[in-house]
């Protein structure tokens, strides 16, 4: 059976307790909602209480560290974030890979030690404006995936994919849904020729100035599993407002 839509908020660097009340209104909605699957990656210090304030949706981290513990001050472990209420969690956004240098290697070791840790894994990959415009898009999405796939085609069904342009992440600008097609076809080809049979279980998520006016159009390719939601996931209104367009 088909997995249903899913649609992952992620908050990055915003939100405190006052959120929370954010949370509360998307849990309610995803209730009404069941045929999408619906989570939110609230910043660390925000997991545990969503986790106790909303029961449906999944609730997710936005990294984690490579290693189990350790003398890395600062960081925070799998073993940790799932400890925290955490059942997921995205790796590799390209923010990290731009503003903290992550290779598709520190991804890919990051996602062994989640799967390890019991959490799932949503891995992110995009190219920038200037790969696009160079016509090496899908080689780059390619190369980055093949690179940051942890190495355990039986995790298929606990392994997410998000792709997201760089240069459509919070622009407002986002890719016709032909290259949106066309990029997750290229993805997973990508996942079949990794993982074998597994990579069918995987879902392909579009990510890039999703709104919710947007949303049905960008998520009605035959590969668009679903869509991971920065600016638009902050309010419960337009966020439920994407996931309403995805069911
Ligand atoms: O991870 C989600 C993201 O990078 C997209 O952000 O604000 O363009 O929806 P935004």
């Amino acid at each position: 059976m088909a997995k249903r839509p899913y649609i992952v908020g992620n908050w990055k660097m915003h939100g405190t307790r006052s959120m929370l009340a954010e949370a509360r209104a998307i849990d309610r909605a995803a209730e009404r909602l069941m045929k999408v699957e619906v989570a939110l990656a609230p910043p660390a210090t925000l997991i545990h209480a969503t986790r106790k304030e909303a029961d449906l949706i999944g609730v997710g981290a936005q990294d984690c560290h490579a290693a189990e513990g350790g003398a890395y001050t600062g960081d925070i472990s799998a073993a940790m974030t799932k400890d925290a209420g955490a059942g997921f969690v995205i790796l590799g956004h390209s923010e990290r890979r731009t503003y903290h240098q992550e290779t598709d290697a520190d991804v890919q070791a990051k996602a062994a030690s989640a799967l390890a840790a019991g959490l799932n894994v949503i891995i992110c990959i995009g190219e920038t404006e200037a790969q696009r415009e160079a016509g090496e898009a899908e080689k780059i999405v390619a190369a980055q995936l093949a690179g940051s796939l942890p190495q355990t085609p039986d995790a298929g069904d606990r392994i997410t994919v998000a792709y997201e342009p760089v240069w459509a992440i919070g622009t407002g600008k986002t890719p016709t849904v032909d290259d949106v097609n066309a990029m997750h076809k290229a993805i997973r080809e990508t996942l079949h020729s990794v993982y074998g049979d597994a990579a069918s279980e995987i879902r392909i998520l579009y990510g890039g100035s999703v709104n919710a006016q947007n949303a049905a159009e960008l998520l009605a390719g035959p590969e668009v599993g679903g869509a991971l939601v920065g600016g638009a996931s902050l309010s419960a209104e337009s966020f439920v407002g994407i996931v309403v367009a995805a069911a």
